[in-house]
């Protein structure tokens, strides 16, 4: 398996931070207009504990989650049952539609081509099918600009470049304007962006680093050895710290983009 392919979601790091992670969940459900009977698929489900929460929300028929990580849906198995489903799969492939609703929280960012991804997902849409999806878009706060900056910095170093081969992961999310116009373009009659900064309050800077532990770093540990994935984290946690206020507790800020349509009710 190419290192890149490695699992390295860990359902147990991802759940730390489960409350913050729940909010804007909580918001993308309340942008969803529920109809009765509903087909829900949920791309990039994770744990799937909010996908079942979902289900049950929505009074839906039969709710799937897809997921590309084994081991989080080892973790998802225990929420099955009662029309939920999981099964592993790249969202970026996903069939078996027409759904009334195609879910995604916090997954999109993973995908390349946004243009192509959305046009698909729309396609899946039954008439009168609805699009809720929350995409991360925090490549501005130092979190992410520093592990770029780090990844950059590690190229110069020749065994660290070597199982890096150059690689600085760059987000794929575009701006909120492009994908209302994305959603036009796709001939949505009803659309909705919205932009929403969170503040989450940890308890100390030093948590900034387990929350992207659990995240945006799990594509630079795939690529490293553990020794070096060990020191790539040292350099980026004494980086990320010099350069975060001090306080306790910490506000971590973080910026988040929600896009909301539905496909006409006309076949
Ligand atoms: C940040 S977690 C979000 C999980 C869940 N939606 C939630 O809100 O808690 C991102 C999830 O996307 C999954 N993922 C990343 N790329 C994927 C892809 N190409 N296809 C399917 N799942 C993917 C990861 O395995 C991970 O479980």
């Amino acid at each position: 398996m190419p290192a890149a392919d490695r699992d390295v979601w860990d359902p147990d790091r991802y759940a730390r931070f489960a409350d913050e992670r729940r909010a804007p969940f909580l918001d993308l459900l309340a942008l969803v207009e529920p109809r009765a009977g509903m087909r829900v698929v949920d791309l990039g489900c994770g744990t799937g504990e909010l996908t079942r929460l979902a289900h049950e929300r929505l009074g839906a028929r039969e709710t799937v989650g897809v997921d590309a990580s084994a081991a989080m849906l080892e973790r998802a198995a225990a929420s099955a049952g009662g029309g939920v489903a999981f099964r592993q799969g790249d969202l970026a492939e996903v069939d078996g539609g027409p759904y009334d609703l195609v879910l995604s929280n916090a997954a999109l960012h993973w995908v390349p081509d946004h243009e192509a991804l959305l046009a698909r997902l729309a396609s899946l849409l039954a008439p009168g099918g609805q699009l809720a999806i929350q995409i991360p878009a925090n490549e501005e706060h130092p979190s992410h600009a520093i592990a770029r900056a780090v990844a950059r910095a590690v190229a110069r170093e020749p065994d660290l470049a070597a199982l890096l081969g150059g690689f600085v992961r760059e987000s794929p999310v575009l701006a909120p304007e492009a994908y209302a116009r994305l959603l036009w373009s796709l001939g949505l009659p009803s659309r909705r962006v919205r932009v929403e900064i969170y503040g989450h309050a940890l308890p100390e800077p030093g948590a900034v680093v387990e929350w992207v532990r659990g995240t945006l770093l799990t594509d630079y540990e795939r690529r490293l050895s553990p020794e070096a994935y060990a020191r790539f984290l040292e350099r980026y946690r004494a980086r990320l710290l010099a350069t975060l206020p001090d306080e306790r507790p910490f506000l971590y800020t973080y910026r988040r983009i929600f896009l909301w349509a539905r496909r006409s009710a006309a076949p």
